[in-house]
């Protein structure tokens, strides 16, 4: 537990005394003193209605990894949102309540706080707004939200957890804001490409940097860009010739969003097997074979999806610099989170 806290004080409070947590002396408590913002990441900017403070943290961490959240009491966010796979799932399509089969992958959960919309076409505005989704989704939690949130205000530790970070009683309002402010802190940024981006020359070897420059050649960089590895639109990547999943087109009833869905961080993408909104690629070489053939050729198919000319030399260093995308230091630090 102390690991996640640098100050004795805070310490002191996470054992337990939640109390003192509200006075006016409370530290400042901040996204650094959890998960520092790596220095070369744009800048972090929090929800002015949703600041950050050290009990609304526990209470949505706690949250997060909660199995009476699934209708049958035995599913959490976790289930489906593995820390050990940098909170993605190895299963094609995501497993819901009593096994029931979901439509899309679980996506890996990383650095949301900077992520402007969710989910595989991009229609969910917010983390708060996000959490509602799973809840009430019959593939998923399969609950009605006021009797989860009657049953969990039974808690004394969440209810002292709620009236400490929020300064009210346990409600949805609270399971929201909470759940959001924990996923913010998932700050991944520690990969060997970071440290290579930070000036380490040597954090990559040789082929590593070969793939990169692969990366950029094939215009990988021009939609999984910047630091985050994502633009955060919607592409059609040519995956099929006939979507059964329209993907944004769900959102705009506009016939030249059918089959585009948002960009994907890479970030970790060596841990997140399967991909794509489906998870029908079950490895990064065949991503890579999808992408190099050129795909389906659908009409919506953006242009920089196209045949290319790559030798097997190229596409096993492009495989070796997405493997410099892991974050190990996150994951193990992801994994101690679980109460
Ligand atoms: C049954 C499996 C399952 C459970 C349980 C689940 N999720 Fe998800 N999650 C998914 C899937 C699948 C998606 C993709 C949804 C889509 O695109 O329509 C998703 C998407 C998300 C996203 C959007 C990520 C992105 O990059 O767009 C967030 C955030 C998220 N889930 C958080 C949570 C939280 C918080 C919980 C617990 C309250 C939770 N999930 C429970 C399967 C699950
Ligand atoms: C036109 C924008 C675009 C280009 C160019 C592009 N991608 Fe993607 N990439 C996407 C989108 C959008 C998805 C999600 C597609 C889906 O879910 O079906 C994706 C998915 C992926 C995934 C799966 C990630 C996951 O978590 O499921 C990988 C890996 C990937 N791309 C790597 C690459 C590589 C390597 C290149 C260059 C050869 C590349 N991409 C070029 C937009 C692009």
């Amino acid at each position: 537990m102390a690991r996640f806290f640098s100050s004795p004080v805070v310490c002191a409070l996470a054992l337990g005394a939640w109390w003192t947590a509200c006075t006016p002396e409370e530290p400042p408590f901040a996204v650094d003193d959890v998960r520092p913002v790596p220095a070369h990441f744009p800048t972090y900017i929090e929800p002015e209605d949703n600041p950050m403070n050290e009990a609304k943290w526990e209470l949505g961490r706690h949250l997060f990894f909660d199995e009476r959240l699934g209708a049958d009491g035995a599913l959490s966010c976790a289930s489906c949102h593995v820390p050990e796979m940098a909170f993605a799932d190895s299963s094609r399509v995501s497993l819901g309540t009593g096994g029931i089969q979901g439509v899309r992958n679980a996506p890996a959960l990383v650095n949301g706080a900077w992520q402007p919309r969710f989910h595989r076409e991009g229609g969910v505005p917010s983390l708060e707004a996000q959490v509602l989704a799973p809840i009430q989704d019959p593939m998923e939690f399969d609950r009605d939200l006021v009797a989860l949130v009657e049953e969990l205000s039974q808690d004394e530790q969440y209810q002292s957890w709620s009236e400490c970070g929020f300064g009210r009683g346990f409600d949805a309002y609270v399971m929201t804001r909470s759940l959001a402010a924990f996923q913010r802190t998932l700050i991944s940024g520690g990969s060997r490409y970071d440290a290579w981006l930070q000036g380490n020359a040597s954090a990559l070897n040789a082929a590593e940097l070969r793939g990169l420059d692969v990366f950029e050649s094939l215009e990988c960089n021009s939609c999984h860009s910047g630091v985050l590895l994502s633009d955060f639109e919607t592409h059609n990547t040519g995956l099929y010739a006939n979507y059964d999943d329209v993907g944004a087109y769900r959102l705009t009833f506009d016939s030249s969003d059918i089959g585009a869905f948002q960009t994907p961080t890479l970030r970790n993408v060596a841990l997140t097997s399967p991909y794509m909104f489906d998870g029908s690629l079950p490895a990064l070489e065949d991503v890579v074979d999808h992408y190099v053939s050129g795909g389906t050729g659908h009409p919506n198919q953006d242009e920089r999806v196209r045949p290319r000319t790559v030798t097997d030399q190229d596409k096993a260093d492009l495989v070796a610099f997405l493997h410099t995308l892991s974050d190990e230091e996150f994951v193990v630090w992801a994994t101690d989170l679980r109460p």
